[in-house]
C-alpha cells in the first residue's frame, strides 16, 4: 500500500483543532446542521441501531453532540477527542444536563476524555472486549494515523461488535476537487448543470481545507482512496456489512449555487459499518 499515515502532521492537525475548537462549538452547537441531521446522522442510525445499555466510544467526538445523542437513547458512551479544547467544550455542554435519556426511560452516561487516536496505545487501555459499538462520526478524513487506531478499536470491541464511520466521501471530496455550476441556453430552456471535476483521486496525500467557511484557520485532511481506506479496515481484521452513501433529495431548497443540495446525485459523504467477527 502507499503510505496513507503521516505521524510528522500529527501535532500540527490536533493543533489545527485546538484553534478551531470554539468557532466549530459555537457554529454546530447542539442541534448540529443540516448535513449531519439530514444526510449523517440519519445513516448513522440505521448503521448503528444501537440498544439501551450498549457501551459506545465515540472517536473523535467534538463538541460531543452526538455522543450526547446516542447517551439520550440509553447508551453508555465513552466519548474521546484529541483537542482538550473540543473536549472542555463537550464537557460544559454537558454540566446540569440531566444524564441519559428520558425518550425511552433508560438513562445512559456520558464520560468525556482526551485521546489523540495516533497514540494507539492510549486506546488500548480502555481494555479489550469492552465497547459493544464505536462509532467515528466525520472524523477519520481528520486524522493524520489511522492503520493502529482502526486495529485498537478492534481489540475494544467485543466479538460481532461494530464500528460505524462516517468521513466526507473520498471520491467527491478528494483534494483539488472542483464543485461546477453551469447553465445553457437551449432552445429556449435554461439548463442548469451541477458536477464535480476530480483531478487527483488515487494518491493519498494531506492538504489543507476549510471545513467550515471563515474558521480561524484551515485544518488538514488526510485524503485516502476507497481502496486504501477499506485495505487499512480489513488488514484490522474487519469486515465490512453495511455501507450508505448520501446526497441531498429535492426537499432541501439550496441558498447558494455551488451548495451541496444542487448535488442531487453526487453524495458528499459516506458511512461504513465494520464488524469484529471473532
Ligand atoms: C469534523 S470534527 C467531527 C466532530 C464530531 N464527531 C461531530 O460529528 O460533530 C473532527 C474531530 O476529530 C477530532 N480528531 C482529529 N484527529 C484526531 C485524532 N488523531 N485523535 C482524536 N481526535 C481527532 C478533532 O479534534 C475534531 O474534534
Amino acid at each position: 500500500m502507499p503510505k496513507s499515515d503521516w505521524p510528522e502532521l500529527a501535532g500540527a492537525a490536533q493543533q489545527r483543532w485546538n484553534q478551531n475548537a470554539a468557532f466549530w462549538d459555537d457554529y454546530m452547537g447542539e442541534q448540529s446542521n443540516t448535513f449531519h441531521n439530514l444526510l449523517v446522522r440519519p445513516a448513522m442510525e440505521r448503521l448503528l441501531a444501537v440498544q439501551p445499555g450498549d457501551s459506545v466510544l465515540d472517536i473523535g467526538c467534538g463538541n460531543g453532540n452526538f455522543s450526547r445523542h446516542l447517551a439520550g437513547l440509553g447508551t453508555r458512551v465513552t466519548a474521546i477527542d484529541g483537542s482538550a479544547e473540543m473536549i472542555d467544550r463537550a464537557r460544559k455542554r454537558t454540566e446540569g444536563r440531566a444524564k441519559g435519556g428520558p425518550e425511552n426511560g433508560n438513562a445512559g452516561s456520558l464520560d468525556y476524555r482526551v485521546i489523540d487516536v495516533t497514540d494507539s496505545e492510549r486506546l488500548v487501555e480502555l481494555g479489550r472486549n469492552t465497547f459493544d459499538a464505536a462509532v467515528s462520526n466525520m472524523a477519520i478524513m481528520d486524522m493524520a494515523v489511522i492503520g493502529p487506531m482502526f486495529e485498537a478499536v478492534h481489540g475494544l470491541l467485543k466479538p460481532g461488535g461494530v464500528f460505524v464511520c462516517s468521513l466526507t466521501h473520498p471520491c467527491f471530496q478528494a483534494p483539488y476537487a472542483v464543485r461546477y455550476a453551469e447553465q445553457e441556453d437551449r432552445d429556449g430552456e435554461m439548463i442548469k448543470r451541477f458536477g464535480i471535476k476530480i483531478e487527483r483521486y488515487l494518491t493519498p496525500r494531506p492538504f489543507e481545507g476549510l471545513g467550515i467557511v471563515r474558521q480561524p484557520v484551515p485544518q488538514y485532511y488526510f485524503h485516502r482512496p476507497l481502496s486504501v481506506l477499506l485495505t487499512t479496515c480489513f488488514e484490522a481484521g474487519f469486515v465490512l456489512d453495511g455501507i450508505e452513501e448520501r446526497a441531498f433529495d429535492d426537499s432541501v431548497k439550496a441558498d447558494r449555487e455551488l451548495s451541496w443540495a444542487n448535488f442531487r446525485e453526487t453524495p458528499p459523504m459516506m458511512a461504513v459499518r465494520l464488524r469484529r467477527l471473532d
